[in-house]
Formats: C-alpha cells, structure tokens, sequence
C-alpha cells in the first residue's frame, strides 16, 4: 500500500492488515508487516509465527509508528519452519530495507555463499532473506534507485517469485517484481495498491491493472509504473473486478466453507448464464479458438491438481460420451514430468480455481510447448494460467475462500459439460436437440442442488455422532471421482483417515479394510440410467454390509432398492446420470464440513494447506 503523506496514518497498517485477512486462505503459518514513513531511519516491523490474529495482536500491544507506504505477508513455509524469525518481511541495509516474497528462489544456496563471503549475516533460514541482501547489495550499486534494484535483484534470481520491497529512504513507495508468481495492481484515488489477488485491495478499489511476466512495478500514491526487468516501460492491462468485498464475507454463516456450500445453486447458474445465443445453440466465443481448429481435435487430456483433477475425472465421462473423443485425466504435475504424448492435435484442458497452481502453470507451459493448444477454465480473473493459455472458460462461481473447494468444484464440473456440449455441437457428434435438452437438464440442477442443501440436517447428524477413525468412500462411473472428492474433503478438513474406491475394485484389495462398523459411503447411480449399474452397485453394498460395514448410500428420490442395505440413505433428487455429480457431492461436502466443525476444527483453514499452492 502506498498512500498520500496526509493520510490517516493508521491506514497504511489497517489496510495491510485488512488485505491480510482476505488472503490469508494462501497461507496461514505466520504474518507480518513493514512500514515505512518519513523521518523514520529504519522500518518498523512486526512478525508472528501462526495466524494472523498473533500479528493483529502484536500490532495492537506495540504501537507502530505512523506511516505513510506498507508490505504484509502471510505464509505457507517452504524454506524454514514456521517461526517468528523466518517470518515475513526479511530487513537488511541495516534495518532501512523490508522485503516479503512468494514462491521459491531455487538459487539460494549460491547466492547465500557469495553474500556470506560479502560478510554478510543471516538470521532466518528463508530463501527470502537471501533475496533481501542480495537486493540490498543492488541497491548500494545501483545508488539509491529502490526500483533499479529491484530489477537487478529480480535479473538473478532463479525460481519462482514475487518480491515487493520498501525501503526507508522511499516513505511513499512500494516496488514489486513477478516471475511466475502473481502479482496485481489495485488503483485508488490517491493511494495504490499491490496484492498477489484482487481480494486483498477489493474493498478500496475495483479499478485494478494485470502485470505480465517479469515485470517491475512502482507504486507512489499518485503513480504506477510497470517496466519490464531491463527497465523498458510496458503499459499494463486494466480490468475491474467484477464482484465487491461483500461476496468475500461470510454473510451470516459460520464458516466460508459452510457458505460456500450454500452458494453452489448460484455458481452453477452464473457459469451457465449467458452461454447460449437467442437460437439455444451454445454460444463459448470467449474460447478464442477456432472452430476448425476444434474439429481437428483426436485427444483432450485435462491436467489439474486436488478437488480441480477431481472435476476433470467427471468431465472425462461426459466429454467422451457426448464428443466420442478420447479424453486422459491427469495431475499437472505427474503429466509435466514424464514425456507425455501431445500433438497440435490435442487438446489440453487446464482446469483451476485459482489460475495460480504452479504445478498447472508448469503443466500448461510445457503442453504449449509440445504443440498442443491449451484452454483452461479459471476461476479468477487476472490470474495467470488463462493469460497463459490459447483459450480460456471463465467459471463464475465468485471469490472462493475456505482452502477446500466446493462451489469451484461445481462450477468447474459445469463448465466442462458446456465445454463437451460445445465440442459435440462445433463437430456434429449430437443432433442440436440432444443438445438442448442437456442444457435444458443443467438450467434444472441449481434447484436440484437446492434441494440437497436444503435436506442437509440428516446428514450433519451423522457427522456429529461419528467417532471412527476411518471412512470409505465407493462409487461407479461418474460417482467414482464423487467417492474420491468425499474422501479428499474429509481428509483435508477432519483429518481422518478417508479413501475414495471404484466400487468394482473393491473385491480386489480394498475389502480387505472392511470390519464390523466400518462406515462406507456409496454413491449410488440412479436406477433410471443403466440398470446393470444400479444393481451392480446394490451387489457391493451388499458384499460389504455382509462384512460389517455401517452403510451411509445416496441415491435418488424413489430409488428404493437401496432402503435394505442401507444404514442411513440421504436422498437426491433425480438427473440424468452424467450430471449427477452435481447432486451427490453436497451431502459428502456437508459430512466433511460439520465433522470438522463439531471437532473443534479450524473447516476455513485446515493445518498444512494453502489455497493457492504458488510452487512445485
Ligand atoms: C490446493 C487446494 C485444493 C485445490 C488445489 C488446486 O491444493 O488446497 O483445495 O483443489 O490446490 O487448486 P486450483 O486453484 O488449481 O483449483
């Protein structure tokens, strides 16, 4: 933040501290601040290992001075624990310099042995600290220019960063750098700001401007200049952020996750909005791809990470089905570092909430690379994977939060069932009314997924009862990366043991964990659909029940079939079986949600993970 020398001069800290706590879902092992004000000789900072709350607090019981410019972090450890010490900002230049940086300088170690033999000392064992000093060196050489050593600094440093420095001799300046790592610029009225997301500067200003690779930017109050890292001025792109701060609250709930939940029917009808012209043909002109191209189409492999490779693993059964092409699901970064066979033939598929996955921007660029043509679908505007990318399908599920995803996971399903009804339409696999009348079954689900929501008390009850340490997740078909997304849910949030099954593997290993009370979760297909589906299903639910387990089955409204086996049913009602897993996730993100909550557990900000995993 760099605001004008009148200004409240508390705000440089409240806004730093407010911008904080909207990003504070990227990483959350520790904070901290660095301000800068004229007059001042030194910067002032304050840095706390753990939440934000620990910095909040240090910030009130030690008055920092007033101040006129700010930096502030929060982190996800890579080089270091968790400390107070390697906490964000690193000082050096005798105090007068504060840096904070994401990402990894992976040159580190080279640079630390020749500042070590420069004489200088080290006190944390960050990576950041080395780009501190190594800044501090270019700023003597470059004479006092913050930004010309910035640049310098930005030059010889390998890996992946974004480094914003202030120095006390620039009260009024901010200077960031990007490789790799994001990096935005929020334009105020007299005052700017930085942040590695929209959301940290949305409730100031929605005015904002994208940086490109490897770009330098200064921020006064007045100004903002963007060079590249030789010095050459470039003219940044403007977009303004489409939603405002109150879609970054809570609004009433609990949790964001527990929002979130609740958010799903309208994240799944905004990515639908808009998408068909005035004759209901799907109408995807953002795609920027041509429509030759796509017919010329042999492969789709979809790359992702997490609960996005889970939507991928869905959209596998719907796009081969409707397009009859072959389509591969891989995680980006199992795909990145083999030799993975991609021709300008395929196509790739990056899905991604955050647009920042590093192991998804590595797994884009090296598709691109190879040949192929890359469309991603993104979640957040700005981010870097879609301006990497040929083309790019916006999911409108809004700002995301809590780390473990839900409304993107429903969205990104969505939009890959438009991106198949797409592709079938442009290469006439199905007749146009076929077509609209999946998309007439879409426009339904939101309403559906109400329903779910609104059922939701039964399966909260469970959650609170239950005490086992282990839960099994089976499903079929589109209900087997269902099984696998319950399961990722439930370790993520109540750190319990969990594993998602194929249903029909089961016999062949995974029976073996079945004992008396073993809960298992079975997703079970709708009888409506392919029978031999629905009743082979009802046969595994069998096999286990007869084992011991404790059978927790969603199935649909009317399905009653399943009422013998099953210890506890939690309904859905009826949809195709393509776009059931819109259905049949709810009530496993609702289980995960509360058995966490009823534990005392943090459902926002589970221990380890970061939302937005900026390195390899
Ligand atoms: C992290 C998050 C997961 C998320 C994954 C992919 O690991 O903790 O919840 O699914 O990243 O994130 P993306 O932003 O690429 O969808």
């Amino acid at each position: 933040y760099a605001g004008p020398l009148q200004s409240p001069s508390e705000r440089p800290l409240e806004v730093v501290l407010e911008g904080l706590r909207r990003l504070e879902y990227r990483g959350y092992d520790s904070a901290g601040v660095a301000l800068v004000a004229p007059g001042l000789d030194t910067v002032a900072l304050a840095k706390k290992a753990g939440k934000l709350a620990n910095l909040v607090e240090e910030t009130q019981s030690r008055r920092l001075p007033d101040a006129t410019a700010g930096i502030g972090h929060t982190r996800w450890a890579t080089h270091g624990g968790p400390t107070d010490v390697n906490a964000h900002p690193h000082v050096s230049d005798e105090g007068r310099l504060a840096v904070i940086h994401n990402g990894i300088v992976e040159n580190f170690a080279a640079l630390r042995d020749e500042l070590l033999a420069d004489g200088v000392a080290f006190l944390s064992e960050t990576d950041t600290e080395v780009a501190g000093q190594l800044l501090a060196k270019e700023y003597r050489r470059a004479e006092g220019d913050l930004a010309a050593a910035v640049r310098a600094t930005a030059q010889r440093l390998e890996g992946t960063f974004t480094l914003l420095a202030v120095h006390a001799d620039h009260p009024g300046v901010v200077v960031g750098a990007r490789h790799d790592s994001p990096l935005v610029v929020g334009l105020g009225d007299g005052e700017n700001f930085l942040g590695s997301d929209v959301a940290a500067f949305v409730s100031h200003t929605r005015s904002a401007l994208e940086l490109g690779q490897d770009e330098v930017v200064v921020i006064t109050p007045d100004t903002v200049t963007v060079t590249d890292f030789a010095g050459t001025v470039v003219e940044p792109r403007a977009f303004t952020v489409d939603w405002d701060a109150s879609s970054a609250e809570k609004g009433g709930f609990k949790t964001f996750m527990d929002k979130e939940i609740h958010d799903q029917p309208q994240a799944v009808a905004d990515t639908l909005l808009g998408r068909t012209d005035a004759a209901g043909r799907l109408q995807l002109d953002e795609l920027r791809i041509d429509e030759s191209v796509l017919r010329t189409i042999d492969k789709i492999v979809v790359i992702a990470c997490g609960t996005a490779a889970y939507a991928g693993h869905v959209a596998k059964y719907a796009i081969e089905h409707w397009c009859r092409i072959p389509v591969e699901v891989e995680l980006a970064h199992e795909f990145r570092y083999r030799d993975p066979v991609v021709t300008e033939k395929t196509l790739v598929v990056a899905i991604t909430q955050s647009g920042e996955t590093m192991d998804t921007l590595m797994a884009v660029r090296h598709a691109r690379e190879q040949g192929a043509k890359v469309l991603s679908i993104v979640n957040t505007h700005g981010s870097t994977i879609p301006r990497e990318s040929d083309a790019v399908l916006y999911t409108h599920a809004g700002p995301e939060i809590a780390v473990a995803s839900t409304k993107a996971f429903l969205a990104q399903i969505t939009a890959t069932y438009l991106l198949g009804l797409y592709l079938a339409q442009v290469r006439g696999n199905k007749f146009p009314d076929e077509i609209a009348e999946v998309l007439t079954d879409l426009r339904a689900m939101p309403a559906k997924i109400q329903t779910v929501i609104d059922r939701g008390d039964r399966v909260r009850m469970i959650a609170r009862w239950m005490d086992s340490k282990s839960v099994l997740f089976l499903g079929r078909h589109v209900g087997f990366p269902v099984a696998l997304e319950g399961a990722l849910k439930l370790k993520e949030l109540a750190y319990i043991h969990a594993e998602g099954f194929a249903a029909g593997e089961l016999k062949h290993g995974p029976i073996a964990l079945v004992e008396a009370g073993q809960p298992v979760f079975v997703i079970v297909p709708s009888p409506r659909g392919r029978h031999s589906l629905h009743s082979k299903v009802i046969s595994n639910i069998q096999e286990i029940r007869a084992r011991g387990a404790r059978t927790l089955v969603i199935a649909e409204d009317g399905d009653d079939a399943v009422t013998p086996y099953a210890d506890e049913v939690f309904r859905v009602p009826e949809a195709p079986t393509l776009l059931s897993p819109l259905l049949s996730v709810v009530p496993l993100q609702i289980f995960a949600c509360e058995l966490a909550t009823a534990r005392g557990l943090d459902v926002d900000q589970p221990r380890n993970l970061a939302k937005s995993v900026t390195v390899e």
